[in-house]
């Protein structure tokens, strides 16, 4: 009988053609499988008279152990490299890693409260137009409001114009442009501004709210602010409106909360729209009003959470994580 010859040889160079994992299996099953040179050997040992059986017997396993090796070198080796993983069927089926952040989990609470009231969520543009982040917003080119908006500008070829929006009010005039009246929207986002101490960052989230409709009055604006704050917290607050400027809202209010010892606290900026903002956006401030808030997705969460720097929410921290 001939012993099968350069079976060794011959696996090593298939086993260079490898590129997946099915490639593996084929080759080991050529080399080592039922069908195999080497398992057909030992199938031809019953036919050969008993004195050679033990000696080609004793080659054969010699060579099967081998190739054996062989396979499970290169197994091994292929295993270690990242997209020839062994699958662990004894691994639970679903693992839960980690947990929502505390801004988004703030998020997704605002967002529950205002969609309850049937209020469409909106994502607008992080990186947006002058005109839609100040110039729609009846900001006029050079006035002094824009001061307190600084932020980057983006001065390239294609994006000339371009800034990272300073607030999320630019949701309002898209919104009204893309649809007609009644509109109740909601948006929530990343804003960028030139601060950043234990109370400011220069990237921090806001959620806006967009309300025009027939007969809108400050009174709903006042009712909903004070509904949705005591809604937050879970309990009755002290809620002040004190009087304030934006150019977009006529009479605009900044809105505190007093908040144990620390005295009044404010959360958020709101007003209604303005009667230019309205014609901007094709909507006949003679029919319609309306009333338009911002709220400091971050500092509502420090108020939450009693976080006293909001740049911990942003040092991927686990300990503070796993706090809040
Ligand atoms: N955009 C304002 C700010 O970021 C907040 C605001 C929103 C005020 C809507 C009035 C109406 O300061």
């Amino acid at each position: 009988m001939l012993i099968p010859k350069d079976l060794t040889k011959k696996a090593s160079v298939r086993l260079k053609q490898v590129k997946t994992e099915s490639d593996f299996f084929k080759i080991r099953s050529e080399f080592l499988g039922k069908k195999s040179v080497i398992q057909k050997s030992f199938q031809a040992l019953r036919k050969l008279p008993q004195s050679e059986k033990i000696k080609t017997a004793k080659k054969l396993n010699l060579i099967q152990s081998d190739l054996s090796l062989i396979f499970n070198n290169f197994a091994n080796e292929l295993r270690s490299t990242v997209n020839f993983q062994p699958i662990d069927i004894s691994l639970p089926a679903f693992q839960e890693y980690g947990s929502a952040h505390p801004i988004s989990k703030t998020i997704d609470k605002i967002l529950a409260y205002f969609e309850h009231l049937n209020y469409q969520t909106f994502f607008g543009n992080e990186i947006e137009t002058d005109w839609y982040n100040f110039g729609a917003l009846n900001f006029p080119d050079d006035h002094p409001a824009r001061q307190m908006h600084d932020t980057f500008y983006i001065d390239s070829k294609s994006k000339k114009g371009y800034l990272l929006r300073t607030h999320t009010s630019n949701t309002q005039i898209h919104s009204m442009l893309d649809q007609s009246a009644p509109i109740y929207m909601l948006s929530a986002g990343r804003v960028y501004r030139c601060d950043s101490d234990t109370t400011h960052l220069p990237m921090f989230t806001q959620i806006e709210g967009l309300a025009v409709d027939k007969d809108i009055s400050f009174v709903d604006l006042k009712g909903i602010i004070i509904d949705f704050l005591q809604y937050f917290f879970d309990r009755k607050m002290d809620v002040r409106f004190r009087p304030s400027y934006f150019p977009f809202t006529e009479p605009s209010a900044e809105v505190d909360i007093k908040f144990g010892t620390s005295g009044w606290l404010e959360v958020l900026g709101c007003g209604m729209v303005h009667p230019n903002v309205l014609s901007t956006c094709q909507i006949n401030p003679k029919l319609y009003s309306g009333f338009a808030f911002g709220l400091g997705v971050e500092r509502l969460a420090m108020l939450y959470y009693g976080v006293k720097d909001i740049r911990e929410f942003y040092a991927s921290n686990l300990d503070f994580l796993n706090q809040v």
